[in-house]
């Protein structure tokens, strides 16, 4: 495998500890290095081969009955893809939300005036599946249930395979964020009971940014027509677009194929989804300890958490400006995240893409020194965890 200097080497190159865009090879930007037309039939075919690399991924085949669809844009298009395609007209959505990105799909069917059940939770809980199992019983209305596999506000893990249990016996349609999980945590679309999975090519897919992937079961997909609410992101016009002839309707972000191309035989590489989430246990493991050495303290207990994305309480210090600290750490080559918490002053730390323990190691040390330029001490001062 490539070393981590050998991939950030360059002008400029900063390891990325965020949610993404993420850290990425040296030979996946090299991929980018070609110009295709879209109607070239070496591109097609790397498109054919993609999808069919991506179903596997998620421990399925066409011939089993899936169908991989690549949609341009990033993942918010792909999510967005999907709740507009898939709600009947006259359907009603549950949406699990605990966390900003749940939010996000609360707004978008707001937007494209889809009716809508909220079913919300602390940002630090779990969903009730027994919850999610009276309201499905009581409320027949409800066609399709959405919820968010790893919310990235916080590394928060919901449990999508008995939500997928129960809403199977109801005869809805399941819809999965797996945007920061595909390619970290395995998940079989069939054991699951996934209709549609989202998740985006720069993730823990580790390719670049360009556009989203959507994982739909054949004839849960068949059962949609008719239901999309714009021309642009029609799952199943895009669906049957690549189906006909292997082209996308409209522009497809060539580039960003050929890189997602190599990431996934980097992934094969690796050792497939097994190595790499064993990679980033490990980073994560590393992360964590050298946190909790530094004094810092995390909002989720760790039985909740994520190996992820891991959201950290900002220092009790008068000392501390979260804005200095990432702008020193950023000079330093280290990228961290603002947090996206409602009711709490966190940031965030990623340890996914590119990343390897050393990297973690480096950042750990960056974090220590910056804390003594800043005169941040923490040991005796951070705010307990969250109830
Ligand atoms: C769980 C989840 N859903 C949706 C999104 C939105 O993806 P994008 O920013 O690519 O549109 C993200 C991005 O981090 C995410 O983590």
């Amino acid at each position: 495998m490539v070393s981590s200097a050998e991939n950030h080497s360059g002008e400029g190159n900063k390891l990325l500890f965020t949610p993404g865009p993420l850290t990425t090879s040296r030979a996946i930007k090299e991929a980018m290095l070609r110009d295709f037309g879209s109607r070239d039939t070496a591109f097609i075919e790397t498109v054919r081969r993609i999808r069919r690399q991506l179903l596997k991924i998620a421990g399925v085949s066409q011939e089993d009955g899936y169908e991989a669809i690549l949609m341009q844009g990033s993942g918010t298009f792909g999510l967005e893809s999907v709740v507009s395609s898939t709600v009947p007209g006259a359907g009603r959505i549950l949406v699990v939300v605990n966390g900003a990105y749940g939010e996000r799909i609360v707004k978008m069917t707001r937007i494209l005036n889809i009716d809508a059940r909220v079913l919300r939770y602390e940002e630090n809980m779990p969903a009730d599946i027994e919850e999610i199992r009276r309201v499905l019983a009581e409320d027949a209305a409800v066609t399709n249930v959405c919820v968010v596999h790893c919310e990235t506000t916080t590394g928060l893990l919901n449990p999508v395979e008995e939500i997928g249990a129960a809403v199977r016996e109801r005869g809805c349609f399941y819809i999965v964020d797996a945007m920061s999980s595909l390619g970290a945590i395995p998940l079989n679309l069939e054991t699951a009971c996934i209709d549609f999975l989202v998740t985006s090519s720069n993730k823990c897919l580790e390719g670049v940014p360009g556009f989203s992937i959507v994982l739909a079961r054949r004839d849960a997909l068949l059962a949609t027509e008719g239901a999309a609410r714009t021309l642009s992101l029609d799952l199943q016009a895009q669906w049957r677009g690549l189906e006909a002839n292997g082209q996308f309707r409209f522009t497809p972000p060539t580039h960003t194929i050929l890189a997602l191309e190599q990431a996934l035989q980097e992934l094969e590489a690796e050792g497939g989804i097994a190595a790499r989430a064993a990679r980033y246990q490990t980073n994560h493991a590393i992360l964590m300890e050298g946190m909790q050495r530094l004094g810092f303290h995390t909002y989720l207990s760790p039985d909740r958490q994520s190996y992820i994305i891991t959201s950290f309480y900002y220092p009790d210090d008068p000392n501390f400006s979260f804005e200095t600290f990432y702008d020193r750490l950023n000079r330093k080559g280290f990228v961290i995240y603002p947090g996206k918490l409602t009711r709490a002053d966190c940031f965030r730390i990623g340890n996914i893409g590119q990343i390897f323990p050393e990297d973690v190691t480096r950042l750990l040390a960056a974090i220590e020194y910056t804390l003594k330029e800043m005169g941040v001490q923490l040991k005796a001062t951070v705010t307990e965890s969250a109830a």
